[in-house]
């Protein structure tokens, strides 16, 4: 895989629409200038995971992840940040122009790309085969044809066939560079004990599995021998890019249908998924033949939380669904039930109904899990004995209690009261009873699990930290950050100026990041000749000035690079076309404007009148406008840069609103930012400068404590604490005030 050329990626990151990119995993709705939805990152029921379009980028209020299309993906998706941009250039039909590797980048670019890419490779050659070989034709595609597959159903699904060669795929792959051990990592080639290699699925029609983003994480390959000691399937394996527990068969091709129709349906087979799809039922999905996992149910409930299982009437079927009801209601979906007739599964059923049919008859038969436990576990034993009848009402009462919402739970509980023609009360009290119960047991499990993740995160902390640092080092173009500590002393130095710093740096940068390129404030020459300054440029003049600047790494980082694109002919070209563009808006407001005053006005001072209206009001627009413009360039350039370092922290800076409170905005009007650039900036400014001497301030006292009593070495101490002193306490006047904080040479 070749390098992305700058001129495309900004393309791309120009196109990426972050509303557009989060719907393909996220059902969103409008809300106000957002957009919100369940936050994908972390098990939620009520959305807390608000997109912002203008701004390019989305924000979970609860636990904190998001940013940018690129870091939305990277994150959610497990992807680098080159495969990030592949998605995006893919979605957007943006054509990539690959720029040459290197041998030793071909040998770095991750196992886990090289691993798909691999898979890719296959399936094309497995849908190849179907056309292009006689083998293909004669099995493959005849297979399908048989079983009633349509072609429209076998490019959609990507369906293929695989030679029945040992080596076919082998020796294409590898002809192609692929490695034997990405191969086998794949599960795509199976390495014997004694080194041999042969293609794990030979001589099987393939069903490729594509993850949510459109990967192809794994297959399923099908005998065509109806042989009993020969597996039916045959999967891929577990590996760094699939795992079972989180992948659903069919989702990719489903999702948009599950979202619109706000349901979704589950079934067990490959087959069942696509024969539904072709007869005109797209919101299936199956978890191929095991029983659903939390991890599947969290994927679905992304899309709708209705769920309708469609189980196979025989005894493994319903054992299976019966396991997948409880584990759905104790994640909070709404459950419902079909069976289909005696001796049909869902592929035969769609094979031979219409669409219509099939809609119909779903919309007939479909029960809750009440009734459809209770007919079942009382068919088991007959409908009189007492004490069945009983452990029928527990069973039931048991999944009940694990429906996370009170209400949910109420109503079904007055359901299996007139189902089972008992009271209420006495349900609800044996319902809060189990759920007494298991929450003890839950407890008691909780404990257990922040046991082990207390474990992991240490460990995980180191990692991040690792992490952060080859990240720095591969940031060639900003200033990496300082060595390690070399003494005791400079390891302490470094924690008082984290601990004094860290918070107004961070702060001050904030500010930067979001309001960089706007005007704060004027600056008058002797001449009286005033130029605006923004507040990026006030920041370097006090920087300047005092001599100082950020430290935090990170943070220097990020400031390095604002400065950086501010001061490049890039940054000027863009705001240059988008005033050009702006201006001619502009004119054509005003141009439409005027004409429609000719229309309308009844003499020449109404004329007059209206004219100046629009006038001012065109001028409204326009420095919206450019406000806008100049509030979000700066970010939108960091969010989705290359650098994980600069990309994190903007992110982070970036999208960390903190959400209004409601008694806040209800009763009094919030002042916006914007509006308060004058307070919020020199304010940051002075509460860092404050920092700063204090910082100093205990340094020197920790330097006199362990003085001698050298007059040469304390008095010049003792002199810098007086002054220090002397400068924290006028610092306190300009705290929190409007007016440019004083000036010293730190
Ligand atoms: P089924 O036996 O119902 O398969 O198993 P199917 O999809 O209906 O296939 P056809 O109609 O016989 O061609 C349901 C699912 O269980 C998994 C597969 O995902 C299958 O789609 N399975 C089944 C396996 O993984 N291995 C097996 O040996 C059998
Ligand atoms: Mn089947």
């Amino acid at each position: 895989m070749g390098r992305i050329d700058q001129e495309t990626i900004r393309r791309i990151l120009d196109t990426a629409d972050i509303v557009e990119v989060v719907s393909d995993f996220v059902s969103l709705k409008r809300r106000g200038a957002n957009y919100v939805g369940l936050c994908p990152f972390h098990n939620e029921r009520t959305p807390s995971f608000s997109v912002n379009r203008a701004k390019g980028f989305c924000h979970c209020f609860s636990c904190h992840k998001g940013g940018g299309p690129v870091n939305f993906l990277m994150e959610l998706e497990q992807l680098s940040y080159v495969e990030a941009l592949r998605y995006l250039a893919k979605k957007y039909n943006i054509e990539i122009k690959e720029e040459e590797l290197s041998a030793q980048e071909r040998e770095a670019a991750s196992q886990r790309e090289s691993m798909l890419a691999a898979n890719e490779f296959a399936m094309r050659r497995f849908e190849t085969n179907m056309t292009n070989t006689d083998d293909g034709r004669d099995i493959g595609l005849a297979y399908f044809r048989e079983r009633g597959i349509n072609e429209a159903s076998i490019r959609k699904f990507h369906l293929g066939y695989a030679i029945d060669r040992s080596a076919d795929l082998l020796d294409a792959a590898r002809a192609e560079g692929f490695s034997d051990d990405i191969l086998v990592a794949t599960g795509l080639e199976v390495r014997t004990d004694d080194g041999r290699m042969y293609d794990r699925f030979k001589g099987r029609v393939m069903y490729p599995v594509l993850s949510l983003s459109g990967k192809i994480v794994a297959f399923g390959g099908r005998t065509l021998r109806n042989d009993k000691n020969i597996a039916k399937y045959v999967n891929s394996p577990e590996s760094k890019i699939y795992s079972k527990s989180r992948e659903l068969y069919g989702l990719y091709q489903s999702r948009q249908a599950i979202a619109k129709k706000d349901r979704c349906i589950l079934v067990e087979g490959y087959m069942d998924v696509i024969s539904m799809h072709q007869s005109g039922i797209e919101n299936v999905v199956a978890s191929s033949g095991t029983a659903l996992t939390e991890g599947q149910i969290r994927l679905i409930r992304r899309f709708t939380p209705n769920i309708t299982v469609i189980y196979d009437s025989d005894a493994a079927g319903i054992k299976a669904s019966l396991r997948s009801i409880d584990l759905l209601l104790a994640e909070g979906m709404n459950v419902k039930i079909l069976s289909l007739p005696d001796g049909d599964d869902p592929d035969s059923f769609a094979q031979t109904h219409s669409a219509s049919e099939v809609e119909e008859y779903l919309a007939a038969n479909e029960v809750d899990f009440i009734k459809f436990k209770t007919d079942i576990l009382l068919k088991e034993s007959g409908n009189s004995d007492p004490l069945q009848r009983a452990r029928v009402v527990q069973d039931i009462l048991r999944s009940i209690a694990v429906i996370p919402d009170n209400i949910v739970r109420q109503a079904y509980i007055q359901e299996t009261g007139r189902h089972l023609s008992m009271p209420d009360t006495v349900l609800a009290l044996q319902v809060d009873k189990i759920r007494a119960e298991n929450a003890i047991e839950n407890d008691k499990r909780a404990a257990q699990q922040r046991n082990r993740e207390q474990f992991e995160s240490r460990r995980t902390e180191e990692q991040k930290r690792d992490e952060l640092d080859l990240a720095r080092h591969a940031a060639a173009t900003v200033p990496v950050s300082p060595p390690a500590a070399a003494t005791d002393a400079e390891a302490r130095a470094r924690k008082r100026h984290t601990y004094y710093c860290f918070k107004p740096e961070r702060a001050l940068l904030t500010l930067v990041l979001r309001y960089g390129m706007m005007r704060l404030c004027e600056v008058y020459d002797q001449d009286g000749n005033s130029t605006p300054m923004n507040v990026i440029e006030y920041v370097s003049s006090e920087f300047e000035y005092d001599n100082f600047c950020f430290e935090t790494p990170e943070f220097a980082a990020v400031w390095n690079s604002v400065v950086e694109i501010f001061k490049s002919p890039q940054r000027e070209a863009d705001y240059n076309s988008f005033m050009q563009s702006a201006r001619a808006r502009f004119d054509e407001n005003m141009r439409k404007g005027t004409e429609e005053i000719r229309h309308t006005a009844n003499d020449i001072d109404d004329i007059h009148r209206l004219e100046l209206a629009l006038r001012e009001e065109c001028n409204a627009k326009l420095n919206k406008e450019t406000e806008d413009f100049e509030a979000d360039y700066i970010s939108k350039a960091l969010i989705n840069s290359p650098d994980d370092v600069l990309r994190n922290v903007t992110s982070e800076l970036v999208c960390e609103i903190q959400p209004l409170s409601k008694i806040h905005s209800k009763y009094a009007p919030v002042a916006d930012d914007r509006e308060r650039l004058t307070d919020l900036v020199p304010g940051a400014m002075s509460a860092l400068k404050n920092a700063i001497l204090e910082c100093e301030y205990d340094a020197i006292r920790e330097k006199l404590a362990a003085a001698s009593d050298s007059p040469d070495e304390y008095l010049p101490l003792m002199a810098r604490q007086q002054q220090l002193k002397q400068m924290i306490k006028e610092m306190a006047h300009y705290l929190g005030d409007r007016i440019i904080p004083p000036r010293y040479k730190f």
